[in-house]
């Protein structure tokens, strides 16, 4: 490991707004926060948003500062990357941030029921070979229904094409229709937060000149997600 990724995870440990189990392989029992977020690590009542595989955080960041009645917190496996939103989040003293490095494999170990109101899905592995691990799955959205309130809104920004149309072809299959859909962000009409913030990867793919792709959608708790066979959509 770099001398600089060792310097980073050995400030992050002080943190007080990072969160790092220490088997991030994790084993059977609940964390410790799990149901207690708001009590215990924001002490407020505010709804709870996540922004999985969030690298660098910058939704997490700021979407916290466009909203300080909401608590935000960004999950993602590694740590070097975490360091970057947590380090902001702490510069501009904000106290509506998190950050939780985890599996997002694990994510019902670490929030209860009902535990969180929004979710932010930005520029995820697009996962070609392995339809099951992409994060807008029938296995994940089946997930985030355990941790979500009943219609919580779920929001997927991607380069992917395939990740974005097997999402829409996933939903459709469901019968479940996106609130906002377009598969050219900068060319449609959409105002707001998906627009006004742009990730570290998303600003790579504008500079490659790739179309940013984005749709949002309320998951209901009731409705068991069923996954589509192998979406091979003509891209
Ligand atoms: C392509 S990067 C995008 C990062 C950031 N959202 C952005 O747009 O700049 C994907 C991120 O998702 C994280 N990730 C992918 N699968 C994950 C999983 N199952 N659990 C935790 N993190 C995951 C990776 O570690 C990586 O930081």
């Amino acid at each position: 490991m770099s001398k600089n990724k060792l310097a980073k995870f050995a400030e992050m440990a002080d943190f007080k707004n990072v969160v790092q189990p220490d088997d991030v392989s994790f084993d059977r029992t609940p964390y410790i926060l799990r149901g207690k977020w708001n009590d215990d690590f924001f002490h407020n009542s505010n709804p709870l948003t996540l922004e999985l595989g969030c690298g660098k955080g910058e939704y997490t960041v700021g979407l916290a500062q466009n909203c300080p009645s909401g608590n935000f917190i960004g999950v993602d496996i590694k740590g070097a990357r975490i360091w970057r939103g947590a380090k902001e989040a702490l510069e501009q003293n904000l106290d509506n941030v998190g950050f939780l490095r985890t599996k997002i494999d694990l994510i019902d170990k670490f929030f209860s029921e009902n535990e969180v109101s929004e979710i932010w899905v930005t520029f995820a592995d697009p996962q070609p070979k392995k339809q099951n691990k992409r994060l807008t799955s029938a296995f994940f959205l089946n997930l985030y229904r355990k941790i979500c309130v009943d219609g919580a809104r779920i929001h997927l920004k991607t380069d992917s094409r395939l990740l974005h149309f097997y999402t829409r072809a996933l939903l459709d299959a469901n019968g479940i229709i996106p609130d906002f859909v377009t598969d050219d962000l900068y060319t449609s009409d959409y105002k707001g937060v998906a627009v006004d913030i742009q990730t570290f990867y998303e600003k790579m793919f504008l500079a490659e000149g790739k179309k940013i792709t984005y749709l949002n959608f309320k998951l209901a708790k009731d409705r068991q997600i069923v996954e589509i066979p192998k979406f091979v959509g003509n891209l």
